[in-house]
């Protein structure tokens, strides 16, 4: 028999007494924990699953870059794509941070709004030429039936002089988080967990069984 594929296979000795002691605002618990996921070399500690839903209610979801976690998630896209379409029709979402070597799990929801013109301009600006040329030739989610043609028009594009400029089609969304939950596993299964809920301007948390 084959051994079965691993899973929980994380650090469970970390020291994390704020799941004991939780402070009262959850957003410098957030930037604490990804700061140290960064200082103990978590692969892709932003690598955010973000879900969406459409009119009908019908679920998706992909990986997106967290290019900010507090006082909202900041991430980007196109705003013609399935998400782009799904935010327009539903603007909640909810995301998921997954940290394979310190067994960690952010769970993140909330109501999504558009950044402003000239925090997307600005968000555009901080991408390398390639990744800007792609998002200015890529219709993302549209069928494609001339790899070669885009290719080319990304290159095309990836060449002109001076800085590209932001296409419309292209831009920044903030997430206001109403739902916090840190958890952290454990290899006997009694994970922790620890949830927090916003009203107005009020946090509440509470643990939870796992
Ligand atoms: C590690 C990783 C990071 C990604 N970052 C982004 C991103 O920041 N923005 C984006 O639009 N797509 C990103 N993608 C691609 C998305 O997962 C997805 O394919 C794309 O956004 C289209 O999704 P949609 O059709 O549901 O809108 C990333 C994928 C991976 C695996």
């Amino acid at each position: 028999m084959p051994e079965p594929p691993e899973t929980l296979s994380g650090d469970p000795t970390l020291e994390l007494p704020e799941l004991e002691a939780p402070p009262e605002d959850p957003l410098p618990l957030l930037e604490r924990w990804l700061r140290l996921a960064e200082e103990r070399r978590v692969r892709e500690p932003r690598a955010l699953a973000l879900a969406t839903a459409d009119a009908e209610g019908r679920p998706s979801s992909r990986i997106l870059l967290l290019k900010q976690a507090t006082p909202f998630l900041v991430f980007a896209g196109s705003y013609e794509s399935r998400k782009g379409r799904d935010l327009a029709a539903n603007p909640r979402a909810a995301g998921t941070l997954y940290w394979r070597e310190t067994l960690q799990q952010i769970s993140i929801e909330g109501p999504v709004r558009r950044l402003s013109e000239a925090e997307s301009d600005a968000l555009f600006a901080e991408r390398p030429q390639a990744a800007q040329a792609t998002a200015v030739a890529s219709r993302q989610g549209e069928p494609l039936s001339a790899p070669a043609e885009l290719r080319r028009e990304a290159a095309a594009v990836a060449a002109e002089a001076g800085p590209l400029t932001r296409p419309p089609h292209w831009g920044g969304y903030r997430l206001d988080p109403d739902l916090i939950e840190f958890w952290h596993g454990s290899p006997d299964r009694l994970h922790r967990r620890l949830l927090y809920v916003r009203t107005g301007g009020t946090w509440r948390h509470r643990r939870l069984q796992p």
